[in-house]
Order: structure tokens, then C-alpha cells, then sequence
């Protein structure tokens, strides 16, 4: 057992509290890693408030990297001590039906994590001083100084990647990215419109501008985010605040529409707004994640007369293990310039300030260091 400091999030609507906790030793096939780095992702503040729900109390934090300490019983050699590591929030047992068809992102065990709140066995690492319950969010909990993680959720980081750079790549940087690679698939030369200029946003603009697509169009309502948006490969910009957006991505593509749509934040309107500036026959892909009861009208002339399609993407609907670590070279081969999606640094103690500024409107994606 060790004691580490972790933010904690007691009930929604209330900010993380900095706590000790207790850390439990690694079983067999986990892992012990020391935090280097952790990503100030949106999807965290979803459980702050309450739009998406979680067994509570739990220590936050999901897109982080750090130093492998300690290793459960029975490893597999995969992970060795010392070992920099990215870590990953979807389970992969290896022996599910989505597993083994190569869907690993749907892996089984990611429902008993959600559930229980706990390490994809179910149970948890983490408690209260004294035996409080404490619960883990999404199999990572990584605003700590300390994590233990399933060694599946970890994959090594090659000399030359920062730390801040490989857990924001192990979230925001996979499912934007991979949104582009694994379901928009072959994209150069084809118009391509991405609403939301975030992290996950950004992180599509990237994987579309090394795709090749053209033009290559970004919505969001903040100029400072459309201007890093251009900086990584935008060819066009739209300021939803003062441009009405599906008039002008019918103008950009000579009244035609896009054959794909990245939605990159979650909300109906925006939602709708990407499915309308879609070409007949185009495809809006889904990424950003909503409160747990979001839905959005589809009109039924547009899915069938027009045979449109809507899909969701989950994690870049990749395998982590085998995509991170291509992501991980593209980077070093100066392809993927995933530092210009950094923001400000801060210690992991101002936490609750961090969100704060996310949901301001800061530019860049925040990284909280132990
Ligand atoms: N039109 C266009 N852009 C908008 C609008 C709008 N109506 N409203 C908000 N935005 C922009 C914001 O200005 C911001 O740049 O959407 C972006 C959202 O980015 P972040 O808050 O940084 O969220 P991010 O971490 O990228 O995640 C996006 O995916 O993983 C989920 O839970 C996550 O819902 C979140 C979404
Ligand atoms: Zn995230
Ligand atoms: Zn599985």
C-alpha cells in the first residue's frame, strides 16, 4: 500500500479536492507507474458535472504518462520497470468477442470498468484513508502522483517523446486522429469539415492535413483555436459566431457539401449543423462526447433520400497498442506536431483552476505534473 496525492471527486457539481489516498500494489498483470504528465481532457469535467455518471467518490484524470515502478505478479515482458509508458482508457482483454474480431475498442470488460468503477477485473486499487471506497475513472485515474493500471492500458513511449506529448497522444490525439485514419480512411483530396477546434479537434486537423484532404474546413466560435487550426493545416476557417456555417461549406464546395463531417464536441446543434453541410451520400462521423442523455434529430429525407450516413467513433475506433505507438513515430518523424497542441502547464494542486480555464476557453490543451 502507498499513500499518494490524487484529485478526488466526491459529487458532481463540486470541484476536485487534492487528497491522500491509498494505492494498492499492482496484482498479477498490472503495473505501478509514477505520473509524469496528465491531459486536461473535456471528458473529465463531463463527470464533474454530472453529465456523465460514475460510482463516486473517484480520482479523476484519464490521458496521462508516467514511469513504470512495479510489476504485478505473472508479467508478460510486454512492460518492463523504468519503461515510459502511455496510458489508455479502454480495457483490451484479449479474449472478448470484440477483442478477437478486432474491435478491441469495444472490448467487454470496458462495461464492468464503467460499472464498477474499478480496474477491468472489477475491483479497485484505490481507497480512502481508513477503507473508504474509492473508485478509479475509466481504468486510469491519472490525476495522481501514483497510478495502477491494467499492463494492457500501458504502452511504452519511445525516447524523444515528451511526457505531456504521449498522454496527450494516448486521448485526444488517437481519437482525433484516428476518426481521420481508421473511419474517414482514404481522405486526400476530398473536402473534409471538422466542427470543434479542441483537443480531439485539432487532433482530427492534424491526422486530415497528412491525409491529404482538401479543402480542409474548421469550425469553432473562438479565433484564437481557428488560428492554430490553420497553423496545423486548415485551409479554411469558419467563426461560427458571425458566419452562418452550413451556407458557407456549401460555397466552399461549389454548392456540393462535404463526403465527411467530424462532429468534435457533442452538442445537438452542432451535431445537426455537420450532418447539414454533408454531400448526398456523405458520412457525419460522431466524436465528441455528450451528457449520457444527449440525442439529436436526424431527419429522416436526409438519411434516406440523400443516403446519408451517421457513425460513431470511439478512441479513434483504433488499437491502441498497435496505433499509439505508429502515432508515436509519426510525431518523431515531425509529421503529427502534437506540441502545438500544448497549453499551459500546472501542478496537479490546481487542478480545479485548470477546468476552470478549459471551460474559458483556453487555447492549447492544459497538462496538470504531479
Ligand atoms: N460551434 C463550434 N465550435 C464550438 C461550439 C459551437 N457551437 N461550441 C463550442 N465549440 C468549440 C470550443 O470553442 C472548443 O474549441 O468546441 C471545442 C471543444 O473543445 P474542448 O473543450 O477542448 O474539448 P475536447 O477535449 O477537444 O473534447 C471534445 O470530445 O472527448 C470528448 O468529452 C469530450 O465532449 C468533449 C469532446
Ligand atoms: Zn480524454
Ligand atoms: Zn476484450
Amino acid at each position: 500500500m502507498t499513500t499518494v496525492r490524487a484529485a478526488v471527486l466526491r459529487s458532481p457539481g463540486t470541484p476536485p479536492v487534492i487528497e491522500e489516498v491509498e494505492l494498492a500494489a499492482p496484482r498479477a498483470g498490472e503495473i505501478r507507474v509514477r505520473i509524469e504528465a496528465a491531459g486536461v481532457c473535456h471528458s473529465d469535467y463531463h463527470y464533474m458535472t454530472g453529465d456523465l455518471r460514475a460510482p463516486l467518490p473517484l480520482v479523476l484524470g484519464h490521458e496521462g504518462a508516467g514511469i513504470v515502478e512495479e510489476l504485478g505478479p505473472g508479467a508478460s515482458g510486454r512492460i518492463a520497470i523504468g519503461d515510459r509508458v502511455a496510458l489508455l482508457w479502454r480495457p483490451r482483454c484479449g479474449v472478448c468477442d470484440a477483442c478477437i474480431s478486432g474491435n478491441p475498442v469495444l472490448c467487454e470488460r470496458g462495461a464492468v470498468q464503467a460499472a464498477t468503477g474499478g480496474l477491468p477485473d472489477g475491483t479497485s486499487r484505490l481507497s480512502l484513508p481508513g477503507g473508504g471506497e474509492l473508485h478509479h475513472l475509466m481504468g486510469v485515474s491519472c490525476f495522481a502522483e501514483q497510478v495502477v493500471v491494467n499492463e494492457n492500458a500501458a504502452v511504452v513511449v519511445p525516447d524523444g517523446v515528451p511526457p505531456e506529448v504521449a498522454a496527450v497522444s494516448a486521448c485526444a490525439v488517437i481519437t482525433g486522429v484516428g476518426a481521420v485514419f481508421n473511419v474517414v480512411g482514404k481522405a486526400q483530396g476530398q473536402p473534409l469539415l471538422i466542427i470543434g477546434a479542441g483537443g480531439v479537434g485539432l487532433s482530427s486537423v492534424m491526422g486530415a492535413a497528412l491525409s491529404g484532404a482538401h479543402p480542409l474546413i474548421v469550425v469553432d466560435v473562438d479565433q484564437r483555436k481557428l488560428d492554430l487550426a490553420r497553423e496545423l493545416g486548415a485551409t479554411h476557417v469558419i467563426d461560427a459566431r458571425e458566419t452562418d456555417v452550413v451556407a458557407e461549406v456549401l460555397r466552399l464546395t461549389a454548392g456540393r457539401g462535404v463526403p465527411w463531417a467530424i462532429e468534435a464536441i457533442g452538442r445537438p446543434a452542432t451535431l445537426r449543423q455537420a450532418l447539414d453541410c454533408t454531400a448526398p451520400g456523405g458520412t457525419l462521423v460522431a466524436v465528441g462526447l455528450g451528457a449520457a442523455d444527449t440525442e439529436f434529430p436526424v431527419p429522416l429525407n436526409q438519411l434516406v433520400q440523400r443516403q446519408k450516413r451517421v457513425i460513431g467513433s470511439l478512441y479513434g475506433s483504433s488499437n491502441p497498442l498497435i496505433e499509439l505507438p505508429r502515432l508515436f513515430a509519426l510525431y518523431l518523424a515531425g509529421k503529427l506536431p502534437v506540441d502545438k497542441l500544448l497549453g499551459e502547464r500546472m501542478p496537479l494542486a490546481e487542478v480545479a483552476a485548470a477546468y476552470e480555464h478549459l471551460v474559458a476557453g483556453a487555447v492549447g490543451r492544459g497538462i496538470l505534473v504531479p
